[in-house]
């Protein structure tokens, strides 16, 4: 049975005693998930064809080989499903990650997420994942491990923010939407992870104490509210586009792990988004047989207890013991095999499906290990991926690079006759091209020399070539016939001396490239950019008045330099993949009019972030406490910019905001109501659930319109960017004044014009009403701000629903 009631008495509670953001944050309402059971059978909706030939699959399957079909194994990818030859079966290979097919080789590395969202290109989006989608493919890949929505990024320091989008979950949700549509439309399967309150690397996992106690992974304790409007709001859109699987998280989510929480899982994923395909475990994230099984987990990865090799599971040959013993149902074991193969049929991967790419370098988690299994390989190694790729990639990343401050026309350059190019970050990889292997793994602040094109952990991918800046800028300064003169050593540049080998001096410009490491399994420790960053920049602009910092970050930076009179120009480049040097060099020189916009906000200080910091001290750290690691998220709905706005904080660059070198202008805001009548009601109309949702969440309701011009004199792309002021409700916790419904990247030659439309949907205009356990449109005003950015409004108007 359902246990709705049970959850409802619970968010009764938390009204009133978890409401209130400064005051009363009650932690004992949030040791314990509701529970929601029996964990909903698929209906194949939207794939029906497929579930029928999932059918007649599985009812050729013998307890064992159904055990098999939702346990990791030995093979040649990051994670197996055993083939089944009898049933013509080839077995699933799945492999890391959101950027690229992690360890291939001959294979693309794509801008990272982060960048991607830089890009509010929703068509760049959709053709990075088609391009992903293709490469998966072409080397045999059953199933990519990404998109990335979780984190969100809570946390300004976490260190995987950069393989997802963006903390603004309207950005992110239409990123990982073109993602997958891209991604899926080649046949490939996209698993959207990791599932839920991922916000932190810190004690993402259990850990074990000297004395052999084990101190449980960090709680994300959040309540339902902030739930749906934050943190699962991107997977519903994930759902709703029709993502084949979802990895839960490592986390536990109000004191319950993420891959056997029946709230999260059977409750929002299953039963209220109408998620048709299957669960997979994070790594090791599984801590359970039944229990898992029962809450809502389909899939068991890599098949082990705990993240390392090692033959057994919690589910495997247990739960062939538990189906005999009656501590699980049969049918429940038939309803995850039917969620794994409704959606491999429905993308035809079991016809003319690429057999497993044979190099060495293309799975690596199990490679050492003997393989048991018999995966058929094909028989060309090293198959070349990449086609013409490199052309989006350079394209996307120059998108994704974000102008925030450009004085005295600094840029773009004018044939510059001395240029010096400064900083670490300039220059060549000096240690290999895969951040994944030593010496890149586990140093906080990554390698000292060379360019950050990508992250690390299994985030990243092996470059077939990188093309760093120094490179890209010596290759286009030839042009002029300038002098280019580097010093890459950041120690030196902090000194007084650094730059006296520079002749003649000052150079006209001066290039200084900063880096920021991130990488799975560790927060950052500091905003700033690495390697001494500010020393550097205050010692390059005491020499250079024509000084342009550009970032290469695996998440947001403070610019403690920002307002330095020499620093003329300020480049956000993000992390761009292997092109990095063209994609700058084009944005430099003008060949291409920068569009990017922050994905996030840029505050005055490290401090400024401390609302939402990471769970972390030297007691935690040393903690004997199993339970002791609390996450609570009493910010509520109040992050990144939702933040700064509510608290009326000025910021250094807001979220939304980039600068352009032509400029551009709105006017002419209308918002009509295209629903055809004016009864619309405040819940939304019962309707079959269907992937996604409440199919009636997504109706358009309203229509807003503005006109965009270029006011400039050069042709660019500029982004309008639409927010809504929803009512605040009393006795909840307070409502952002302002969030992101809306924004189109639009290309207009000087002086040209052009009419945007943005369809707000009922789940656009609704709060999460814990008391109604339903999205609600409000009562009262419903404020519309038309800008450039979330602080340059340029229309307002308004409307009332109800
Ligand atoms: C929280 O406290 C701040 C500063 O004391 C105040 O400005 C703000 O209105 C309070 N917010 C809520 C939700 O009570
Ligand atoms: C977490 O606890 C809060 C407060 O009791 C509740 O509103 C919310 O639904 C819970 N969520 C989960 C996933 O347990
Ligand atoms: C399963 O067996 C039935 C006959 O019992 C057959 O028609 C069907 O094609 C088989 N399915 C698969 C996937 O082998
Ligand atoms: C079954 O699960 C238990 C943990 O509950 C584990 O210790 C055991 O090794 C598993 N059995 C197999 C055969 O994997
Ligand atoms: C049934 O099997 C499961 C999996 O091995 C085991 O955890 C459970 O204790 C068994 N239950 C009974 C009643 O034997
Ligand atoms: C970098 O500069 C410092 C300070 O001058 C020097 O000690 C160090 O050897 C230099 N590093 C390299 C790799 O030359
Ligand atoms: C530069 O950074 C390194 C490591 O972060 C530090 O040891 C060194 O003292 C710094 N040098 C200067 C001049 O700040
Ligand atoms: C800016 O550069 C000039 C040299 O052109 C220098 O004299 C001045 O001190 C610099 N200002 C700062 C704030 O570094
Ligand atoms: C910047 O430095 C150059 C070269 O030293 C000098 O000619 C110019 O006047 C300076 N500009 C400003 C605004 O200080
Ligand atoms: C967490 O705290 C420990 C102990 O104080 C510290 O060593 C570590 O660097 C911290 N981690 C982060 C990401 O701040
Ligand atoms: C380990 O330490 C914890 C905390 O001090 C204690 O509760 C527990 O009993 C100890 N376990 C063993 C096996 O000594
Ligand atoms: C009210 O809504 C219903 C159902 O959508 C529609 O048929 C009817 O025409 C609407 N009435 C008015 C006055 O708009």
């Amino acid at each position: 049975m359902h246990h709705h009631l049970n959850t409802i008495a619970v968010t009764l509670a938390a009204i009133g005693l978890a409401g209130a953001q400064n005051s009363s944050w009650n932690h004992n309402l949030f040791t314990s998930s509701p529970p929601v059971y029996p964990s909903p059978e698929t209906a194949g909706t939207g794939w029906e064809a497929a579930l029928a030939q999932a059918e007649a699959f599985l009812a050729n399957l013998t307890l064992e080989e159904k055990a098999g079909m939702v346990t990791g194994c030995s093979g040649p990818c990051v994670g197996n499903i055993a083939p089944i030859e009898r049933l013509g079966f080839d077995g699933l290979c799945l492999q890391d990650g959101p950027l690229a097919i992690r360890q291939a080789t001959y294979a693309s590395v794509f801008p990272a997420g982060l960048t991607t969202a830089a890009s509010w290109d929703k068509g760049l989006m959709y053709t990075r994942g088609l391009y992903m989608g293709q490469e998966f493919k072409g080397k045999g890949a059953n199933v990519a491990l990404g998109p990335v929505v979780g984190p969100l990024g809570r946390n300004a320091r976490g260190g995987r923010n950069w393989e997802g989008f963006s903390p603004d979950p309207f950005l992110t949700g239409i990123a990982v939407e073109q993602t997958i549509w891209g991604m899926q439309s080649t046949g490939l399967q996209a698993c959207v992870k990791h599932y839920i309150g991922n916000e932190q690397e810190t004690q993402r996992n259990p850990s074990i104490t000297k004395n052999g106690t084990t101190i449980e992974a960090v709680s994300s304790n959040i309540d339902d509210r902030t739930m749906h409007e934050l943190y699962s709001w991107p997977f519903a859109n994930a759902v709703r586009s029709g993502v084949a699987s979802v990895m839960c998280s490592y986390n536990r989510v109000n004191g319950s792990y993420s891959c056997e929480n029946s709230k999260t899982l059977n409750g929002i994923l299953k039963e209220e988004f109408g998620f048709q395909g299957y669960v997979m475990s994070d790594w090791g994230g599984t801590h359970s047989g039944v229990p898992s099984i029962n809450a809502g987990l389909d899939m068991d990865m890599p098949g082990t207890i705990g993240f390392f090799v090692s033959d057994n599971s919690y589910f495997g040959s247990n739960i062939t013991t538990a189906v005999n013993n009656g501590s699980l149902s049969e049918a429940r074991l038939d309803d995850m095999i039917k969620r794994i193969m409704t959606p491999y049929f429905h993308l035809k991967q079991n016809t003319d499906y690429p057999s497993i790419d044979p190099s060495g370098a293309i799975g690596g988690f199990f490679s050492v290990e003997p393989t048991t299994v018999q995966f058929p390989l094909g028989t060309v190694a090293n198959v070349d991926v990449r086609a013409n790729h490199a052309t989006l990639i350079r394209e996307l990343g120059s998108a994704g690079t974000v102008l925030l401050k450009n004085v005295n026309n600094a840029l773009p350059l004018k044939a510059p006759k001395n240029i010096a190019v400064l900083g670490n970050d300039a220059g060549d990889l000096i240690n290999g091209e895969y951040f994944d292997s030593s010496p890149y793994s586990q140093n906080a602040f990554g390698f000292e020399y060379g360019t950050l094109p990508v992250g690390g952990g299994s985030g990243t991918g092996r470059m077939s070539y990188l093309v760093d800046p120094l490179t890209a800028i010596k290759a286009r300064a030839a042009q002029d016939g300038s002098l280019v003169q580097w010093i890459l050593n950041n120690t030196l540049l902090s000194t007084p001396s650094g730059l006296s080998s520079l002749a003649p001096s000052p150079p006209d410009v001066c290039l200084v490239f900063l880096k920021t490491w991130a990488q799975e399994g560790l927060d950052r420790s500091t905003l700033l950019a690495d390697w001494n960053s500010t020393a550097v920049v205050e010692s390059v602009t005491s020499v250079c008045n024509n000084t342009i910092v550009v970032t290469h970050s695996g998440g947001l930076n403070v610019m403690p330099w920002a307002n330095n009179p020499n620093v003329t120009a300020i480049l956000a480049a993000h992390l761009p993949g292997t092109e990095s040097g063209n994609s700058l060099v084009d944005i430099l020189y003008g060949d291409v009019n920068p569009s990017g916009r922050l994905p996030y906000t840029i505050a005055k200080t490290q401090e400024d972030y401390s609302f939402a910091d990471i769970t972390n001290s030297t007691a935690l750290a040393t903690t004997t406490n199993p339970n002791a690691w609390q996450s609570d998220f009493e910010e509520g709905l109040l992050i990144d910019y939702r933040h700064f706005d509510y608290y009326n904080q000025s910021v250094q660059y807001e979220f939304g905001f980039g600068l352009s070198y032509s400029t551009f202008d709105i006017s002419s805001l209308s918002v009509s109501n295209v629903y055809g009548g004016s009864n619309i009601t405040s819940t939304p109309p019962p309707a079959k659930i269907i992937p996604g949702g409440n199919p009636t969440l997504w109706d358009v309701l309203y229509r807003a319109t503005v006109t965009v011009s270029n006011t400039g004199d050069i042709a660019g792309a500029t982004v309008p960017q639409l927010y809504l002021s929803l009512p605040q409700i009393p006795s909840e916790d307070p409502t952002p004044l302002h969030v992101l419904r809306g924004f189109e990247k639009v290309s207009l030659q000087p002086g040209q014009s052009t009419v945007v439309n943005f369809d707000l949907t009922r789940r656009d205009l609704s709060y999460w009403s814990v008391f109604q356990q339903e999205w609600i449109i409000a009562a009262g005003e419903i404020g519309v701000s038309v800008g450039l950015s979330s602080r340059d409004f340029k229309a307002t108007s308004s409307f009332r629903v109800l």
